[in-house]
């Protein structure tokens, strides 16, 4: 498929795997995007403007303080012509300087001044890569909303091994033409406010130690990034997970089900769409002690009491939002389901059966069954994006029939 007429800067910062930078031009000048090419001052070490101007067409821009350049295309121009910015390769100082939020040249300030996406693929000696300093600006950079495409592992041009090979000029062609088509595909939940929970909740027993469970928040996440996605504007109620916020999600992060509960009915006016998607703990302790509990028998109790159902407490809200559970199951997976979906009184419920291996807690993939009133459908097996891509699209089904 062609892209024509997408325009890409693109950013070159030092580093010898910027060699391939005018084949990668080549390659998304064939796929039809219009290509800028900015350099930093380290790019030119390794390849010459004159070489990418041929390629890209254009005249080739690396110095924010010159007047030809500002008179026909600047940076803030520049920033607002794009519709992506991709940078290959992106240097180790090249992230860290974005991730301090530098403008001290060209591209560092068209990143700054551009609301389009930008994209890494960062290229570097693997010891540079692994440097926690490295790893830092990435996360923070991954936070931000940037999105990275590699880097690969292998041999590296320094005779080491490891982690810090730019991805080929084919690689990012094909995840550029990949990330375009999925930014074209249709929102079937555009302008729909959807809050949903996700991850674990720990309940206190003392100032250091808490009842949880092994809920990575994978599901919920992949759910709040698809509706994202999908043009919904997505709040999302975390528990504590070790997972970046998905771009355009609103997130308020707690520890206990009563916060949980505290902040799904503050967030709740106005919801079109509820997903209970986290592990609620079923119970806490009664009794919070203030200091460390202390070990002295053999044996100890601890008294629970239940926690607010919150799927539940949404549900029965006279002005609910179409309202969706989860149900991890390890047999008679249908029953159950169709239980809690009366129960709770939802409009659909998403069961796993999590008895089967590699799928549900902490697993990469899922496979979901569907149950509603009056029907009933299996998404199949699959990673979990693609299948909270297919719920998604089955509520949004839904709901327009409403
Ligand atoms: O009753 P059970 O915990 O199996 O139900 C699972 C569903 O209910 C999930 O959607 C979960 O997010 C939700 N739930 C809740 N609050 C609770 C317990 C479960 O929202 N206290």
């Amino acid at each position: 498929m062609s892209q024509t007429n997408r325009n890409i800067l693109l950013g070159i910062s030092g580093g010898i795997a910027a060699y391939k930078a005018p084949i990668l031009v080549r390659r998304l000048r064939e796929q039809g995007a219009n290509v800028r090419v900015v350099l930093t001052k380290g790019a030119k070490a390794f390849v010459t403007p004159m070489s990418l101007q041929a390629v890209s067409g254009h005249p080739v821009v690396d110095d924010i303080l010159d007047p030809a350049t500002e008179s026909a295309m600047g940076h803030i121009d520049l920033a607002r012509w794009a519709d992506e910015v991709i940078i290959a390769p992106a240097s180790a100082n090249l992230v860290a300087r974005l991730a301090a939020g530098m403008a001290d040249d060209l591209l560092t300030t068209a990143c700054l001044a551009t609301t389009a996406p930008v994209i890494l693929a960062p290229a570097m000696n693997q010891q540079m890569y692994l440097h926690p300093a490295t790893q830092a600006n990435l996360a923070t950079l991954e936070r931000r909303g940037v999105t990275l495409w590699g880097p690969d592992s292998g041999d590296q041009a320094c005779g080491e091994v490891g982690p810090g090979r730019m991805w080929e000029p084919d690689a990012i062609v094909a995840a550029w033409l990949e990330w375009v088509a999925e930014r074209s595909a249709p929102q079937p939940l555009a302008g729909q406010r959807l809050l949903l929970t996700a991850g674990p909740t720990r309940e206190a027993l003392d100032p250091v130690r808490f009842l949880s469970n092994h809920s990575s928040g994978k599901m919920g996440f992949a759910l709040a990034a698809e509706a994202a996605r999908m043009g919904a504007e997505v709040t999302l109620v975390a528990g504590p997970v070790a997972l970046p916020t998905p771009a355009g999600v609103t997130r308020i992060d707690v520890e206990s089900a009563q916060q949980m509960l505290d902040a799904v009915m503050a967030a709740l006016p106005g919801q079109e769409i509820f997903i209970g998607c986290a592990a609620v703990a079923d119970y806490r302790p009664v009794a919070v002690a203030d200091n460390k509990i202390k070990k002295a028998n053999a044996r100890m109790t601890v008294e629970l009491e239940r926690n607010p159902d919150i799927l539940a407490t949404v549900a029965s809200q006279p002005q609910r939002p179409f309202t969706v559970g989860f149900a991890a199951e390890t047999d008679n997976v249908e029953q159950y389901a169709r239980d809690k979906l009366t129960r709770k009184g939802l409009d659909l419920i998403a069961a796993n059966d999590v008895s089967q291996p590699g799928q549900g807690f902490n697993a990469n993939d899922n496979a979901l069954t569907l149950y509603w009133a009056d029907g009933h459908k299996s998404l199949g097996h699959s990673d979990k994006r693609q299948q909270a891509r297919l719920l998604l699209e089955t509520i949004a089904d839904h709901k327009a029939c409403q």
